[in-house]
């Protein structure tokens, strides 16, 4: 029992009430993981067997569980590292820690904290990149069937440009990945994503690999960078010649499809937007990595806006962000629109954390909403966590303003509780 909120769509502006569900007193039944009912909670107590349980979160705020679509399960101890800019991060940090993955009890160790501060974040699905190291992936995996969560993740594919310890070959990458499928996917809730690096970090060979696991599994996500930086890019386009940019160097492998992830996506050219447009790859939004390495401010209005949209979803990019709160990632997403002279209204923000992501993901008839049938995987959110927040919204009188609360000074300590496929998590750790 709670104040609900779940979206239909994305929210046109603030008074667009049609585009989600808000129930004053509402009420979520849940049977076996699922929502199996969702409405006004007399409606849903008249209906509910006469013994079952009763949650009261009341005056809180029930969502849908948030929903993470890049960030980088290695990079834990890289948070916060001080660096100039992306390729000085990556060589001087990033290459370094995700050598330690190559232990198995490290990987494990670490997916015990990774699994907890999402939960304590309130975020119930996440996609992430594992190191390059096929035991990375398992310690992913295990820990998250262990816990019950949807979550997408792929061991990483690179074989250049990197330490010898941190890079595979063309072959193992290949091997190393169907190993990962044949043993994860669909086990539990998990699914697996073909992951290649970008292309820097991938030879022409690794990137047919990748091209073969493309084809073979037409299902499966497939996750990497794009255009996150300059130097990158010229680096990127130096290594592929006859490549007409950037995003055309994936494009000849045929990896741009629907279920393609492109972290980043800042620097884009008409022709590449339109091939994403095209495509209906998604664009990876990263707002406190993108500011945190000086990347640059991702056009997410013009990308909505184009005659030719290209669809787009939002990400904490840990450890090059520096946040794993969604919120916080919100809260960073409006100011850079803000700098770019555009709006983006807390409506939108919370359609992009929950349904937005899930439809990202081509997964919004199992998560990002409460629609009965889908997984019960649930955010409760205070608005009066904080002393400061309790003060502000005194002064609130509109659920925008309330959200609006939440996403600039929420973070963690907003989080209530978090609930996977029913069961309460976040009270449990
Ligand atoms: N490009 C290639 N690898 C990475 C990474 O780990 N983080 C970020 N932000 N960009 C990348
Ligand atoms: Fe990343």
């Amino acid at each position: 029992r709670g104040r609900l909120l779940s979206f239909h769509r994305r929210p046109e502006d603030l008074s667009d009430t049609a585009s989600y569900l808000y129930e004053e007193d509402g009420g979520l039944l849940i049977e076996g993981g699922r929502i199996t009912a969702c409405g006004a909670f007399a409606d849903i107590r008249a209906e509910a067997p006469e013994d079952v349980a009763i949650v009261d979160h009341r005056p809180h705020l029930i969502l849908p569980g948030l929903i993470d679509t890049h960030l980088h399960f290695p990079q834990m101890q890289v948070i916060g590292s001080y660096a100039a800019n992306l390729l000085e991060w990556l060589n001087t940090y990033t290459f370094v820690e995700e050598q330690r993955f190559s232990d198995p009890a490290h990987g494990a160790r670490i997916a015990v904290s990774f699994f907890d501060e999402m939960i304590r974040q309130g975020t119930t699905t996440a996609v992430a990149y594992c190191s390059v190291h096929k035991a990375s992936a398992d310690a992913y995996f295990a820990e998250a069937q262990r816990r019950n969560m949807l979550m997408l993740g792929g061991k990483v594919m690179m074989d250049r440009n990197a330490p010898d310890a941190l890079t595979d070959t063309p072959q193992t990458s290949y091997d190393d990945t169907r190993a990962v499928i044949a043993e994860w996917h669909g086990k539990g809730r998990n699914h697996v994503v073909i992951s290649p690096r970008f292309a820097i970090t991938s030879t022409p060979e690794q990137m047919e690999m990748a091209a073969t696991l493309a084809r073979e599994f037409p299902d499966l996500h497939i996750q990497t960078h794009l255009s996150e930086n300059l130097a990158e890019i010229e680096f990127a386009c130096s290594l592929y010649p006859k490549a007409k940019d950037y995003t055309d160097i994936y494009a000849h492998y045929g990896l741009l499809r629907e279920n393609m992830l492109l972290g980043h996506a800042i620097h884009l050219s008409e022709r590449e937007r339109d091939a994403l447009s095209e495509t209906g790859a998604v664009a990876v939004h990263c707002p406190t990595s993108n500011l945190f390495l000086g990347s640059g401010l991702f056009p997410l209005k013009e990308f909505e806006r184009r005659d030719r949209p290209v669809r787009i979803a939002v990400a904490t990019d840990i450890g090059g962000g520096t946040s794993y709160s969604m919120l916080k990632t919100m809260d960073e997403a409006y100011k850079i629109q803000q700098l770019r002279g555009e709006r983006l209204t807390p409506l939108e923000s919370f359609f992009h954390m929950t349904r937005g992501n899930a439809e990202a993901l081509g997964l919004a008839d199992r998560i990002g909403t409460l629609e009965p049938g889908t997984d019960a995987d649930i955010v409760v959110l205070d608005a009066r966590a904080t002393p400061a927040m309790a003060l502000k919204m005194e002064a609130a009188s509109t659920l925008a303003e309330e959200l609006f609360l939440l996403q600039t000074l929420g973070d963690d300590r907003a989080i209530a509780e978090t609930y996977i496929a029913g069961r309460p998590a976040k009270s449990a750790i």
